[in-house]
């Protein structure tokens, strides 16, 4: 190989076959500026994310929590007899417990996650507490097709997607994603899904903008993963968690706003950031009952039942048959 093209090759950024590392610098040359929000979990992030679940203003697990367990008869009687539990998330199995403990016809749960370790552990324990279930647990993307365990095979499905994560879709994503879920858990089945409500922004500025400063820890442990892992040298003392409700779209956005103008060494890359320039890490859409209902119908689903506490919904949805799409 010629000098000058192996110096150029040496010049160029690191090969990025790796997907964070390809993801992360695509997000950061893109304009405007955005890093995808599954990475916000490593270690670190999923620890500083169940602080966030007990922080006095993020009213969503709290809410969705109570309604599950004041309404868990009533879920638990539309599933069908010996059925499959499947949770798209399911990386604690918290909320799945109250259903699982008032659903006698659940053979199996299926709790599918993209990390394994906490996957692993929950199984463990979940088996000790339900010697009744068989636990199944699967690392997988769940946005993506996967292959469901050939034990639950013959088994009717139950779909359960808590934590209003479906708003953390694009709503033409959370469209593709309801229709995906409903190819994989097959006709009639049903699907218990966590959603969050539009209401007083006060409300839900201040759960994305706790005074303890657990979120924006939990946004800027982001760029820390991304110096820990791509060896970047983001400053984290130069950006600052903006989190704002966008009333005109319906969604909590949350940023990393550089606080001066400044550069960012990145797997060999320059990104250069003017100063007040946001990096878009999130967004949590917000629904009425009303507007999810009318999503989920244009997604295949048909509504059959909605539990509110007025701050957050849980719906149940039956899937259509295939003749009705
Ligand atoms: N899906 C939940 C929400 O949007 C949980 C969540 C995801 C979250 N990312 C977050 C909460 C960042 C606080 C900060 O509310």
């Amino acid at each position: 190989m010629a000098r000058a093209v192996q110096a150029a090759r040496r010049a160029a950024p690191a090969a990025t076959n790796d997907p964070f590392t390809a993801d992360v610098v695509a997000g950061l040359v893109a304009k405007p500026k955005s890093l995808p929000p599954k990475y916000f979990y490593d270690l670190a992030g999923s620890a500083l994310f169940d602080r966030i679940t007990q922080l006095p203003e993020y009213y969503p697990t709290r809410s969705e929590i109570g309604i599950l367990q004041a309404n868990a008869p009533a879920i638990a009687s539309l599933f069908p007899q010996n059925c499959a539990l499947v949770e798209f998330g399911g990386g604690t199995s918290r909320k799945a417990r109250i259903l699982l403990g008032a659903a006698a016809t659940v053979e199996a749960y299926v709790p599918v996650d993209i990390s394994g370790d906490f996957l692993q552990q929950d199984a463990a324990q979940l088996r000790r507490d339900f010697p009744r279930v068989e636990v199944y647990p699967l690392v997988e993307d769940f946005t993506k097709p996967f292959a469901l365990p050939a034990a639950i095979a013959a088994l009717p499905r139950v779909g359960f997607f808590p934590g209003s994560t479906v708003g953390n879709f694009e709503p033409h994503e959370a469209c593709k994603f309801l229709r995906h879920a409903g190819t994989m858990l097959g006709d009639a089945a049903l699907f218990v899904i966590g959603v969050d409500l539009v209401k007083d922004s006060k409300i839900l500025y201040d759960a994305y903008n706790d005074a303890e400063g657990v979120t924006a820890k939990f946004n800027l442990n982001l760029l820390a993963r991304i110096n820990r892992e791509l060896g970047a040298n983001f400053n984290l003392g130069a950006f600052e968690h903006h989190a704002f409700y966008n009333t005109a779209r319906n969604r909590i956005e949350m940023h990393l706003a550089s606080t001066r103008r400044q550069k960012v060494r990145v797997n060999g890359a320059t990104v250069d950031f003017r100063a007040g320039e946001t990096i878009h890490t999130e967004n949590s859409y917000k629904y009425t009952i009303d507007s999810f209902q009318a999503l989920a119908r244009g997604s295949g689903w048909t509504p059959l039942k909605v539990w509110t506490d007025g701050l957050f919904s849980v719906h149940a949805l039956v899937n259509k048959t295939t003749e009705d799409r």
